[in-house]
């Protein structure tokens, strides 16, 4: 039942720990809600996916959107990743985490004129197209700077990869990249362009992926794309496969590295060109929880009613259960009698009845209990907001037996700031 009880996040003397510190003596300190994410936890993926990949040399590009935290971004930043980018904003934070900025890949369907130009100005190893007109302001806005812009165009594969709909971007429906028919015409256009350079090709089909057949799918269609430019005589230096690996929330199998990797050899077929993923979930998901604080129990008369169990946290501080029916497992903190259990709605305080963490889990819970949310290491903080005037909470970084603050809670003088006349 309980989603992600890696070595990271164990029960010692029924009480819930993350690698060597107990949680309470965290909340003793920060108070909550919190996020709590494990070094440890961070860099066995990292490890686990390297070495999967290793054998057709992968590169990975984390990306940020999944967690931007400064600290996350130095951990992976230091075991050699590259980034994946979406904004100016992330490619800010990439760089205060020491980045080298030949290692990023820019993604998005939207970059902005000012977005490109710092990503010009700081020289990023490569933009992924979405549009022909994203490509066109590209080229102008290179020339304006006197630079060349390195390229990949982002194909749209058109294959499904039987996620949540919110989640799927490969399907010919979706905003993202462009059909693969199109793409040669791009391809043309950057060849005749003094300021564009062909680097690469792209796609990302999709978050939650939870086996390799799509990718697969979507990687054959993007090596036929390769054999036709090659004949055109346009060389490429990367094939970027996206990101979207799974990580584990229920009862997911774990992503079968081993069939991906083997299956992306044979797909290959001994030609030669670096492989780039995008991986954000798998390695930060099952690395962090959200520890919030049991505010209120709402009981009900009859089974007809739910149970509420109020907790501190709400749907602005996690709000994939509302966004996309995500379902993260719930535990107590401090072991309970699992006799004394029954079903609960875990709810917070925020005026919306979407505002739930979980729904009817067998829990056994007192007023003033802690709860850990499972698989909070991604799409939570960095989806969070300031919904009903809350102050997002702060993130803790577990190392062995010691924690940092990497983020201090925020306070409603940060919330009034922008919003006050300048003194
Ligand atoms: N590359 C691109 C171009 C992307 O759009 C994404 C995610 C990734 C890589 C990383 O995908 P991952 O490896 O994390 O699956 N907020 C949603 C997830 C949105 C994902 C958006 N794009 C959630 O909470 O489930």
């Amino acid at each position: 039942m309980n989603s992600d009880l890696s070595p990271s996040f164990q029960f010692r003397n029924d009480i819930l720990h993350v690698d060597d510190v107990a949680i309470p003596d965290i909340v003793a300190t920060v108070g909550t809600p919190v996020y709590v994410y494990s070094r440890q936890k961070f860099e066995r993926q990292y490890h686990l996916l390297e070495t999967s990949i290793a054998v057709f040399g992968g590169q990975i590009c984390y990306a940020v959107k999944a967690n931007s935290n400064l600290a996350v971004l130095k951990i992976f930043n230091a075991l050699g990743a590259g980034f994946d980018i979406v904004s100016g904003g992330e490619l800010q934070r990439v760089m205060a985490a020491g980045a080298d900025a030949g290692r990023v890949v820019f993604s998005g369907v939207g970059k902005s004129a000012a977005d490109i130009d710092l990503a010009l100005k700081l020289d990023i190893g490569c933009f992924n197209v979405e549009s022909a007109a994203e490509l066109a302001r590209i080229a102008e806005r290179a020339r304006l700077l006197g630079k060349v812009a390195a390229v990949a165009i982002r194909v749209n594969p058109d294959v499904d990869p039987k996620t949540h709909p919110y989640i799927s971007t490969g399907l010919k429906e979706n905003k993202f990249g462009v059909p693969a028919a199109q793409a040669l015409a791009l391809y043309d256009f950057i060849q005749s362009n003094d300021h564009l350079r062909a680097a690469g090709l792209a796609c990302h089909i999709g978050s939650q992926i939870t086996t390799p057949q799509p990718m697969i799918e979507a990687l054959e269609n993007l090596l036929k794309l390769i054999d036709q430019l090659q004949d055109n005589g346009i060389e490429l230096d990367h094939l970027d496969l996206g990101g979207g690996f799974s990580a584990t929330y229920d009862t997911e199998p774990p992503f079968d590295f081993a069939d991906y990797s083997e299956r992306v050899v044979a797909a290959l077929d001994n030609r030669k060109i670096q492989i780039v993923v995008e991986p954000g979930r798998f390695l930060v998901a099952n690395g962090g929880i959200l520890v919030t604080t049991v505010e209120y129990l709402k009981p009900q008369p009859s089974d007809e009613h739910h149970n509420f169990a109020v907790t501190d946290a709400a749907m602005n501080d996690l709000i994939r259960p509302a966004l996309y029916q995500a379902w993260h497992g719930v535990d107590n903190v401090a072991r309970r009698d699992p006799n004394a259990a029954r079903r609960w709605d875990i709810v917070g305080p925020v005026c919306e009845s979407a505002d739930f963490l979980a729904k009817d889990r067998l829990l056994t819970i007192e007023p003033g209990d802690l709860l850990a949310v499972y698989s909070a290491g991604a799409y939570a903080m960095v989806q969070a907001s300031n919904y009903n005037s809350r102050g997002r909470p702060p993130e803790v970084l577990v190392e062995g037996d010691s924690f940092s603050v990497i983020r201090r809670r925020e306070t409603s003088t940060d919330m009034l700031r922008l919003e006050l006349p300048e003194r």
